[in-house]
C-alpha cells in the first residue's frame, strides 16, 4: 500500500491489511474487490483496485483502473464515490491531466449507446456523485481538470451519440436540427444552416457532385463559438458529414458496409468540440464547418470520369466516387476563407489506408506546417488521445495528375491517406492548415462496435492549450 492506501486502511481499521493478509486481491492491474460493511470509518464500502506493478504506474493502468472502479460501481446501488487513486500523485501525469482524465474515464464508463433494443434495458447507474482526492497543492489545477474534463465529457458523449446514430435517422436533416439544438442549448453558439440552392449559389460543384446519387437533401452546417474577443481570428475547424457511405457507382463491397454510418465522425467531432468549447467557456472563437450529404448510386449520380468544378474554381476529374470525403471538404475549406481563420484543421474518416497505416490506435496527422504539427501532435499526447504525423510532399500531389482535369480525385493503391491529404493540400494556399484521418480511431468494430469520441480529447486540449 502506498501513502493514500494506509491512510484509508487505518481510517477503516486495518479492512484493507485484512484482505490482503488473506491474499483475496493481488492488486493487479484494473482487478477489482469490494469491502463491504464496515463499521468503522468514514466509508461503509471499501473497493479495491489494482494499479498493477508499481513500476510500471502511470497514466495508462491509471486510467484502466478508474475505468475498471466506475465499471464496477454503475453495477451497484452506489450513488457518491470518493476515488483515493491519485491521491498521491500519478506519475507521468500533471494534477490538471490527472483530474481531467479521470472525469474522461468515469464518463466514458458510463456511456452508453443509445440503442433500439426493445428487451428491458438494465437499470441506470446510481452513481451521480464522484469525488476525488488529491494533495493540498494540487487542488487548484485538478478543478481546473475536473472542469475541463467534464466539458470533454460532454463532447465525446455527443460525438458518440450522433454518430452511433443509424444513418436512416442520422441523415443531413437530422445533423442541422442537433446543430440548432446545440446552438439553442449555449448562448456562445451560433448556427447556421445552409440548403442545397445556397450551396449551389456558393458554387460548391465538388460538394454537390457528392449528394446527386442521394433523394436526402445536402446540408452546409457552419457554427460560430464566440468565447474569445471579438474580431480575433478563429480556428476553422471542418469535419466531414457523409451521414452513409456506400461508395456511390464505385459501389463497395457489402462486408462491413454498415460501418459507414460511422463517416460523419469528423462532422460529430465538430459537434462535440463546439459542445465542450460552450460547456468549459473557453476564451477564444472557433467556427465549425460541416458539409454533410450521402454518397448514394442512382441514376442521376456522379459517374467515374465526371468532372466538377470546386467552389475554388478548380475543377477535378472524379474517377472514384467512392473517395468523396476529399470532394466535400475541399468545397468546406474554401469556404472556412471568408471568417479569415488563424488556422483550419478539418478532421474526417478519410481513407481506408489510413486504417492500413496506424490502425485504431494513432489517428493520421498531416500538416506542412511544422508548428501547426507540433502543436496537435503534443495536444494529442497530454489528452492520451494521439495522432501520428505522415507527410505532405509534392511527390505525392504529382500522383493526382489528370489528362482532363486540374487534377483526379484520386491516385494509386500506393500511399492512399498520404494522397488523399495531399488533394485537399491543393485548397490551402495561404492557410495554416492539418488535416486529421481518423478512419481507424473515431470507432471500434466487432463486439464492441460503437464510435469512440475521439479526437475531441485532442481537439480541445489543442484549442484550449496549444492553438
Ligand atoms: N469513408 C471512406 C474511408 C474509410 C474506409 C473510413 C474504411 C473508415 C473505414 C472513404 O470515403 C473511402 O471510401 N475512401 C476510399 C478511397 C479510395 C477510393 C481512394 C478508400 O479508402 O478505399
Ligand atoms: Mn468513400
Ligand atoms: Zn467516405
Amino acid at each position: 500500500l502506498a501513502e493514500a492506501g494506509r491512510k484509508v486502511d487505518r481510517a477503516s481499521g486495518g479492512a484493507i491489511s485484512r484482505v490482503l493478509k488473506r491474499g483475496d486481491f493481488s492488486g493487479k492491474a484494473a482487478e477489482t474487490f469490494p469491502i463491504v460493511g464496515l463499521r468503522r470509518g468514514p466509508a461503509e464500502r471499501i473497493l479495491l483496485v489494482g494499479l498493477g506493478p508499481k513500476a510500471g504506474f502511470g497514466r495508462k493502468p491509471y486510467r484502466r483502473a478508474v475505468y475498471a472502479a466506475t465499471q464496477w460501481l454503475a453495477k451497484t446501488g452506489a450513488a457518491n464515490a470518493v476515488s483515493w487513486l491519485a491521491a498521491d500523485g500519478v506519475p507521468g501525469i500533471e494534477p490538471y491531466y490527472a483530474a481531467r482524465q479521470a472525469v474522461e474515464s468515469v464518463n466514458n464508463a458510463l456511456y452508453r449507446i443509445p440503442d433500439r433494443k426493445t428487451a428491458k434495458k438494465p437499470p441506470v447507474p446510481k452513481l451521480t456523485h464522484v469525488g476525488l482526492v488529491v494533495a493540498d497543492a494540487d487542488a487548484a489545477n485538478a478543478e481546473r481538470g475536473v472542469k475541463d474534463g467534464r466539458g470533454i465529457s460532454a463532447g465525446s458523449a455527443l460525438m458518440k451519440d450522433l454518430a452511433n446514430l443509424p444513418a436512416n435517422v442520422c441523415t443531413p436533416r437530422y445533423l442541422a436540427d442537433a446543430a440548432k439544438t446545440l446552438a439553442k442549448e449555449h448562448k456562445a453558439v451560433r448556427v447556421q444552416v445552409l440548403e442545397e440552392p445556397e450551396i449551389r449559389r456558393l458554387g460548391m460543384g465538388s460538394f454537390l457532385s457528392v449528394t446527386r446519387g442521394s433523394e436526402e437533401p445536402p446540408r452546409l452546417i457552419v457554427f460560430e463559438y464566440s468565447g474569445g474577443r471579438k474580431g480575433e481570428a478563429p480556428v476553422a475547424l471542418v469535419g466531414k458529414g457523409i451521414t452513409f457511405d456506400t461508395g456511390g457507382i464505385s459501389l463497395k463491397q457489402p462486408s462491413g458496409m454498415d460501418e459507414m454510418k460511422f463517416d460523419m465522425s469528423g462532422a460529430a467531432s465538430v459537434f462535440g468540440s463546439i459542445k465542450a468549447l460552450a460547456t468549459i467557456a473557453a476564451p477564444i472563437n472557433v467556427v465549425g464547418i460541416v458539409p454533410t450529404c450521402e454518397n448514394m448510386p442512382s441514376g442521376r449520380a456522379t459517374k467515374p470520369g465526371d468532372i466538377v468544378t470546386s467552389m475554388a474554381g478548380k475543377t477535378i476529374e472524379v474517377l472514384n466516387t467512392d473517395a468523396e470525403g476529399r470532394l466535400i471538404l475541399c468545397d468546406g475549406i474554401t469556404y472556412s476563407r471568408r471568417f479569415k481563420p488563424r488556422a483550419v484543421v478539418d478532421i474526417a474518416t478519410l481513407t481506408g489506408a489510413c486504417v492500413v497505416a496506424l490502425g485504431a490506435h494513432y489517428c493520421g496527422l498531416f500538416s506542412p506546417d511544422e508548428k501547426l504539427a507540433e502543436s496537435l501532435s503534443a495536444a494529442g499526447e497530454r489528452a492520451d488521445d494521439r495522432a501520428w504525423r505522415l507527410p505532405v510532399a509534392e511527390e505525392y500531389s504529382e500522383l493526382l495528375k489528370s489528362n482532363f482535369a486540374d487534377m483526379a480525385n484520386v491516385a494509386g493503391r500506393e500511399a492512399g491517406a498520404i494522397t488523399a491529404a495531399c488533394f485537399l493540400w491543393k485548397f490551402t494556399d495561404g492557410l495554416k492548415w492539418a488535416h486529421l484521418d481518423i478512419a481507424g480511431s473515431a470507432y471500434l468494430t466487432g463486439t464492441h462496435k460503437g464510435s469512440t469520441g475521439r479526437p475531441v480529447p485532442l481537439l480541445v486540449d489543442w484549442l484550449l492549450h496549444g492553438a
